[in-house]
């Protein structure tokens, strides 16, 4: 059986294998830290889509959705604090005036000395660099460069400036014409959705006559030249937030921020993992928009990590969008405050952030589902490897199998799915043995197949086969509808 490490190594293989995720632009070997999904991965990413949206708004009635673009007024990135303080270090060398980032230029030095064998140095060199990054300690990053003498590969000296921050933004420019000053047609491909929702939040609040408190859904995708994009799609350059902002009256926020860490956790702990597979980590450095930040995070593989982030973000973003677009933000409060008798009146609304990674939600199911279980008896030697996920999750709810690929019995089976398939994915495989079948499903995780055989045409039976246990046992073919509808409620 697999250790944490090879055990990591063995899912992103079987993500590949079994059409999960695939690396982005394979032929053309790649696009580091880009990945795309596959026939099945973009399933069960549609799922968890589903599952997290169904749960914030249709079982929250003060919560609504909304799909921003992607493309915003490039002020709304000076606003948020982005343009100054989304930042990671980077470094020039003076000679050949190449620009760098610290860890890709150390990260190719250390895959040298990897390759020259010398895998100690490079490990504590990684070591080293990952410390100082998480620390914002740019001398030590630099002394890391000078001390082992680390060139550029153009100029080949160690000729360097000292370290300095890298906007983590990505831009492009926007239409047809030019402009003499190159800064005018920029625009930025947003960090994060949240940015979407506070700019609409007068209009969705003015037209949906929501009252404070109240929430406002997005999923969609951000983008981020993160500096550190590793460990599969951890960390990516394109990824997925699912974010909810909730707007609240100020002097409320800790309340309604123990309110979302609390019911954030009920959500993931409702999709059967347990939970000492998760825990809260407390943010010490603060975000430049928040006074309360936590994260959930999930034991991978590699160590307990974040998933989700909880963030108490005061009313930073609104008051800055009102300054920079000169609109009021504001919300009119006709409660009365117990304490002066008088209504709330005029305010700019606090926020409550929820903001969990799609991708790594998707990681997460994919490392908690997957099992590789050692199935040998005193005859014969046998395992399998299955994806243990929640029906609700799976990307294929049913597999209905003929036994033979005559005899009427594909016919049947061809009916049942077509009983089935507006209420739920179905497969439909005849090819090899029975028992190559289930294992292939097995490897996709569909949680149940049904085997058509010679008795299903004498008495309207089939088998059904449990993923998880293998059971096998006759059902009415009648009853096969209601049974899997009941599983993935
Ligand atoms: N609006 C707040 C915000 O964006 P964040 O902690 O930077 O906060 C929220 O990101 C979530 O987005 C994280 O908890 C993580 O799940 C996901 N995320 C952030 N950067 C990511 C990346 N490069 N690749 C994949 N997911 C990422």
């Amino acid at each position: 059986m697999a250790t944490d490490s090879n055990k990591f190594q063995a899912i992103i293989s079987h993500c590949k294998e079994y059409g999960f995720v695939f690396p982005g632009s394979e032929i053309y070997e790649g696009q580091q830290a880009v990945y795309d999904y596959g026939q099945w991965g973009s399933e069960l990413k549609k799922n968890i889509k589903d599952y997290w949206w169904e749960s914030m708004t249709r079982m929250h009635e003060n919560i609504v959705g909304i799909d921003a673009a992607i493309f915003m007024h490039p002020t709304t990135w000076k606003a948020s604090g982005h343009v100054d303080n989304f930042n990671d270090p980077m470094i020039d060398n003076k000679d050949s005036k190449k620009r760098y980032r610290v860890d890709h230029l150390i990260e190719g030095f250390a895959e040298e000395k990897l390759a020259a064998g010398d895998e100690i140095s490079a490990k504590k060199l990684l070591e080293a660099m990952n410390a100082f990054l998480a620390a914002d300690n740019f001398t030590e990053l630099k002394k890391l460069i000078d001390d082992n003498k680390i060139k550029c590969n153009i100029s080949k000296t160690c000729n360097w400036t000292d370290v300095r921050q890298f906007n983590l933004m990505f831009s492009t420019e926007f239409g047809a014409t030019t402009s003499a000053n190159e800064e005018d047609n920029k625009v930025y491909l947003r960090p994060e959705t949240a940015q979407g929702i506070f700019v609409n939040f007068l209009n969705v609040q003015k037209t949906g006559r929501m009252k404070i408190p109240f929430g406002i859904a997005q999923i969609g995708k951000a983008f981020r030249n993160e500096i550190v994009a590793r460990q599969f799609i951890f960390r990516m350059r394109e990824f997925e937030q699912m974010e909810m902002q909730f707007f609240i009256r100020p002097g409320t926020q800790k309340q309604w921020y123990e309110f979302w860490k609390e019911e954030r956790m009920k959500w993931h702990l409702s999709l059967g993992i347990t939970e000492e597979k998760y825990r809260f980590h407390d943010h010490i450095k603060l975000a430049h928009y928040a006074d309360a930040a936590c994260d959930i995070e999930y034991d991978f593989p590699f160590g307990f990590k974040e998933v989700e982030g909880i963030h108490s973000r005061t009313n930073f973003d609104l008051k800055n969008h009102q300054e920079f677009s000169k609109k009021k933000m504001q919300y009119f409060d006709n409660e009365i405050d117990e304490a002066t008798g008088k209504p709330f009146g005029n305010y700019i609304p606090f926020v409550v952030e929820t903001s969990i990674g799609l991708d790594r939600m998707f990681l997460l199911t994919i490392c908690q589902s997957y099992k590789e279980e050692d199935l040998s008896s005193a005859e014969k030697q046998d395992s399998r490897v299955v994806l243990k996920f929640s029906p609700k999750l799976a990307p294929m709810k049913l597999a209905v199998l003929p036994l033979v690929k005559k005899d009427g019995l594909p016919e049947i089976a061809r009916k049942i799915i077509d009983e089935c398939k507006a209420s739920f994915r179905c497969f439909y495989e005849e090819k090899d043995t029975i028992g190559k079948r289930y294992r292939r499903m097995d490897a996709i995780g569909t949680p149940f197949c049904i085997t058509v055989d010679y008795q299903t045409k004498e008495d309207n039976t089939v088998t059904i086969r449990y993923r998880d246990s293998m059971l096998q046992e006759r059902i009415p073919i009648n009853n096969i509808l209601s049974l899997v509808q009941n599983a993935i409620k």
